[in-house]
């Protein structure tokens, strides 16, 4: 079975006092609504996801959730969590429809996978916790054992949520789940428990509490580097894929893009593959000459291993030429190349005074260091 997925991040987070919209408050070293994307994508069953962000976001949503290939479309939320899911609705294609809230970061595979499993004897799923506290409702103690907590991942034939959503809008419901709405249109209905540490971030100190969780993640470090002489011969300078200038450029057989082969090199080597020569000279030999190329090749390879690049660290030697005016145009580029945010690429450049042949002005000497991490 495929499902279509809608997170929804377009909640203002009044609650949490950040002032920012909740989603894209930082957890764990990220985004909120990014956990549940890396969730989501991980799902094998998850055919597309659509992310329903405020409207103002949409531009930084695309920049941070690049490296996600299930994202079908990234659209604008509505006043109401109701009108979000209404938003992301539109664009589900599969038949069965997951949703999930970007406030939700601690969801799991398994929970999804457990839904999935409920669906196949009811129309809607949805995880909740069981009661811990006594429930009054004023002056009525309620049974407990019949109180659920209801939390995200839920799942729904899509029917019955288009229908619920008809009913709904028709008598000013404002539902604040799916099962709510599922409900509505007659569906018949399933809870699952919740993973226990899989709690709705709703005020500040629920960010506090979950920074306890471990959230799976693997990571990796690659380091790069490579130097070339300057070419005596008239060839354009290239750093990063910018054209510095149409001359002072630097020997190779390709077009002796030194920052991108130290770049290329330190991707290669997290993913504990060989040096740039040993695939790029082939390259060169059939005429491919643009670095570029030799990058694209090791960042597909990257991705058919499952991660994505979260910073990358650039430390340049050389007398000549300046650099750091350049940098502001390079890191456009290199932001373009690694869908990466250019707040995650730091460019640095140093002399050398002198020193090496580097510092003597000879030619151009680049370490890179970059940190992957599981998609
Ligand atoms: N949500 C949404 N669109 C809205 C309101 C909420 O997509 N108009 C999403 C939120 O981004 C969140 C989930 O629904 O992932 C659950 O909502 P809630 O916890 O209430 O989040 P916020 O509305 O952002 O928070 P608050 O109510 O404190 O403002
Ligand atoms: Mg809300």
């Amino acid at each position: 079975m495929k499902i279509s997925a809608i997170l929804l991040a377009a909640g203002s987070g009044e609650r949490l006092k950040k002032g920012a919209p909740k989603a894209f408050v930082e957890v764990q070293g990220q985004a909120m609504f990014l956990h549940s994307l890396d969730l989501l994508e991980r799902h094998p069953q998850v055919s597309e996801i659509i992310l329903v962000v405020p409207k103002p976001k949409i531009n930084v949503a695309k920049r941070l959730s690049a490296a996600f290939k299930k994202i079908k479309k990234i659209t604008a939320g509505g006043s109401t969590r109701q009108k979000s899911l209404a938003a992301g609705l539109e664009f589900c294609r599969e038949k069965v429809v997951l949703s999930q809230n970007a406030a939700n970061p601690f969801a799991t595979i398994k929970e999804i996978s457990g839904l999935i499993q409920a669906l196949k004897g009811s129309d809607a799923a949805a995880v909740a916790h069981r009661a811990d506290s006594t429930v009054r409702e004023n002056l009525k103690t309620l049974d407990r054992r019949k109180i659920w907590l209801m939390e995200t991942p839920q799942i729904s034939k899509k029917d019955f949520l288009i229908r619920g959503l008809q009913i709904a809008n028709r008598q000013k419901i404002e539902a604040t789940d799916e099962l709510q709405l599922a409900e509505l249109a007659g569906a018949k209905i399933k809870i699952i428990s919740a993973d226990k540490k899989n709690r709705k971030i709703t005020h500040p100190i629920d960010l506090k509490n979950g920074s306890m969780f471990h959230v799976p993640c693997s990571m990796r470090v690659g380091l790069g580097h490579d130097s070339h002489r300057f070419s005596k011969s008239k060839r354009p300078l290239i750093l990063g894929g910018f054209k510095i200038s149409a001359d002072g450029g630097l020997e190779g057989n390709s077009d002796g893009d030194v920052l991108l082969h130290a770049l290329t090199n330190a991707l290669s080597s997290a993913l504990g593959g060989g040096s740039l020569s040993t695939f790029a000279d082939a390259m060169c030999r059939r005429g491919m000459r643009d670095s570029k190329k030799y990058l694209e090749l090791t960042l597909k390879k990257m991705r058919a291993a499952k991660f994505t690049v979260k910073n990358l660290a650039v430390s340049i030697e050389g007398r000549k030429p300046k650099l750091e005016k350049h940098f502001p145009k390079i890191k456009k580029q290199l932001t373009k190349l690694l869908k990466l945010d250019s707040s995650r690429i730091g460019l640095t450049a140093t002399t050398g005074e002198g020193l090496t042949a580097f510092g003597r002005g000879e030619g151009l000497q680049v370490f890179a260091i970059v940190l992957l991490r599981n998609l």
